[in-house]
């Protein structure tokens, strides 16, 4: 399976630093890499994305990515931005249910189940978010937690969550430098395709990435991992050589 290692900008950039970013990684991102690689910049640049790429051919390989969508259609929701209008910008992935999200917004499974639900009706690839903190992992419950996240998603999504990723980003390696080592995250990996199986026949095929703290040191011993099948990566993904290395390490 070809491993997918996508970029969250979360909230940085400006025009000017985009561009130098997106420069950086249209001059040294490989040809015929490995991995897919995809970007989930914030909702207003997205169209300086697709500017940019229509300048730089490296670029047209890239998955463009939004970092949230709305749980709804349309209409009077002041602020949110539907899953159609990122189709327009040509969004392939959303992410839904960051954790920065259900912790800073509120946002419950039952939210994060229905922005997949139309993610997903409009041909947009979302990247569903799980992962305990540090607390839940202390108290044992890891398996339990990101079985809980998942399951909401499943059950809202019938046969269709054969079309998710999802990631396990545990909040505790989230932005700390502290990363689950590959055996900490393998395990938890495998608990979620398990869980995928029982669901769809097509759980082998589906990917699960990694992110936290996932960074151009540790990238190969978690990619390595039979279950990891790409990388979901923050701070490491606003420097270009940072994150051309972790994609060189998805060999
Ligand atoms: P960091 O790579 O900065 O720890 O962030 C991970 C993350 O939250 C990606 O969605």
């Amino acid at each position: 399976m070809v491993a997918l290692i996508a970029g969250n900008w979360k909230m940085n950039g400006s025009l000017s630093a985009n561009e130098a970013l997106l420069g950086a990684l249209a001059a040294g991102l490989p040809g015929g890499a490995a991995a897919e690689v995809a970007l989930c910049v914030p909702a207003p640049y997205l169209a300086q994305f697709r500017a940019l790429a229509a300048q730089h051919t490296a670029l047209q390989a890239v998955g463009l990515g939004a970092q949230d969508v709305s749980a709804h259609a349309g209409g009077a929701y002041t602020g949110e931005v539907s899953a159609s209008m990122l189709g327009d910008f040509g969004c392939r992935y959303a992410i839904v249910g960051h954790s920065e999200r259900r912790q800073y917004h509120g946002e419950t499974d039952a939210v994060v189940a229905a922005k997949a639900q139309q993610a997903l009706a409009h041909g947009i690839t979302p990247i569903v978010c799980v992962g305990e903190t540090l607390e839940q992992r202390e108290a044992g419950q890891t398996f339990d937690v990101v079985k809980r996240q998942l399951a909401a998603v499943i059950h809202a999504n019938g046969p269709c969550i054969s079309e998710v990723v999802v990631a396990y980003e545990p909040v505790w390696a989230i932005g700390t430098g502290k990363t689950a080592s590959a055996e900490q995250a393998q395990q938890v990996h495998a608990v979620l395709r398990a869980q995928l199986q029982a669901a769809t026949a097509q759980a082998s095929r589906m990917r699960i990435v990694y992110g936290g703290s996932m960074n151009a040191g540790n990238a190969a011993g978690l990619l390595a991992q039979p279950d990891i099948n790409g990388g979901l990566i923050g701070g490491a993904s606003l420097k270009a050589a940072d994150f051309l290395a972790i994609i060189g390490a998805a060999r």
